[in-house]
């Protein structure tokens, strides 16, 4: 990295008339440390910052970008469409043919809705199960990330045989008491609750993404399928992140297990703002204009983004494409738990496909407690110090890294050697 002066000063300007000078916190390298970036163009696996300096991205729009930054295809696809107009408000064909891709891909998914963040599809998800079931009482999970909607936002460990409290300020506690949040993983815990409460829905991400990658256990998952049809609630999978992820079918094709509703966002939509909830065609059915659920939005569907998400989608199904993704993914991942594990070092790799978290100060993370024993101090100095020789990762120890297509072999060695090597000189030395 050469200088840094030109990131620094249009941050400075942006702090003037944007809050903190992010659109998202966690863009300004909280606790890092670290001047946060000002990002000018990507391309491939590279970010360049306004400085023009270089850096091998593994944030990749958050996982978004599967296919990289700027793939001709999709860049080719949404310029043609632009030209013909940029929004209508009138539905248009391409809509089709993304749900229809949606619906040929997963299973699962028989009618499926297109909204613009993940926060409106986990949002409009929980009120279709709520008009759906006639039911109030949601079930989520501390460390589960699910958006930014008031009633999502409680803070962990709240819930059985208490009220829930809110995790923001400016949230009524009315608002949230309809909500539990209980342990991630915890097959009896969480049985007995569904056994005792009438739940509309139990909301989760199968693969969670958000407290690093922590997988939900087999049993965990087959639980709350047996449990919640058992029930009468309905089970959603919030796979914004896992979907189309960490396979074709995502979460739920790795687990083989039928969600009532399912959420998308970031591979869906291309790089673009789409997102997307989609399941049981009679669920379906209850929203406006066919049933007494209403849901709405402006810029739902835009064309420019239906067409990124479909040439995105239509990549992922070439042949070996994510057999391809892992191999990269492992070229990387796979020498590093090796030095872990051979020398014994307090951190480990999570690894489902291509996302995974390099963990400091545990062996291994279940559930949101754990997460919260992790060495942050540990994860900033890591974060600066591959952040100085040109590799941005997720700015955040409770974020996944994500490989892309795009990735090239060399980068990807490159940054496994200079991991390999922090750890020696860090973890091993001091
Ligand atoms: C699993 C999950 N659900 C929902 C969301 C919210 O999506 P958005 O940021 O597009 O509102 C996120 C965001 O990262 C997520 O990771």
């Amino acid at each position: 990295m050469t200088t840094t002066t030109a990131s620094q000063q249009a941050f400075e300007k942006l702090k003037e008339v944007v809050p903190g000078g992010v659109n998202s916190p966690v863009r300004s390298f909280k606790g890092l440390d670290q001047a946060p970036m000002v990002v000018d163009r990507g391309e491939g696996d590279t970010i360049v910052d306004v400085d023009g300096n270089a850096f091998t991205d593994y944030c990749m729009s958050w996982g978004a970008l599967i296919h990289g930054h700027a793939h001709p295809t999709i860049i080719d696809a949404a310029a043609k469409r632009m030209r013909k107009g940029t929004s209508f408000g009138i539905s248009t064909e391409i809509e089709e043919k993304l749900a229809s891709k949606v619906v040929e891909l997963i299973d699962s998914i028989e009618k499926v809705r297109f909204v613009s963040s993940g926060t409106e599809a986990t949002m409009s998800a929980v009120r279709l199960a709520r008009g759906f079931t006639q039911r109030q009482l949601v079930v989520k999970f501390n460390g589960n990330y699910h958006g930014h909607a008031d009633f999502f936002l409680v803070k962990a460990g709240s819930g059985v045989n208490q009220l829930s409290e809110s995790s923001s300020a400016g949230i009524p506690p009315d608002v949230v008491k309809h909500v539990v949040s209980l342990t991630y993983n915890d097959v009896e815990g969480v049985r007995d609750f569904l056994q005792k409460n009438q739940v509309a829905c139990v909301i989760l991400e199968p693969i969670a993404g958000n407290m690093g990658v922590v997988p939900a256990t087999e049993e965990f998952i087959r639980m709350l399928r047996e449990e919640t049809a058992k029930q009468g609630a309905l089970l959603i999978f919030d796979e914004v992140i896992s979907g189309f992820r960490a396979g074709i079918q995502g979460a739920q094709g790795k687990f083989g297990v039928r969600p009532d509703l399912t959420c998308l966002g970031k591979v869906v939509g291309g790089g673009f703002p789409v997102a997307a909830f989609g399941g049981r065609a009679d669920v379906m059915d209850y929203l406006a204009p066919n049933g007494p659920v209403y849901q709405a939005g402006t810029l739902s569907g835009n064309p420019l983004a239906m067409e990124a998400g479909y040439q995105a989608l239509c990549m992922i199904e070439q042949p070996g494409f994510y057999d391809e993704l892992e191999r990269k993914a492992d070229l990387l991942t796979k020498p590093i738990a090796h030095y872990i594990e051979e020398q014994g070092i307090d951190a480990s790799i999570q690894q489902i496909g291509s996302m995974f978290t390099l963990f400091f100060g545990r062996r291994s993370v279940s559930n949101y407690d754990e997460a919260m024993t992790l060495n942050v101090p540990r994860f900033a100095h890591f974060f600066r110090h591959l952040y100085a020789k040109g590799v941005y990762l997720p700015p955040s120890q409770f974020e996944a890294w994500f490989i892309s297509g795009a990735h090239t072999e060399e980068h990807l060695l490159k940054t496994r050697d200079l991991v390999i090597a922090y750890l020696q000189e860090y973890l091993l030395t001091n």
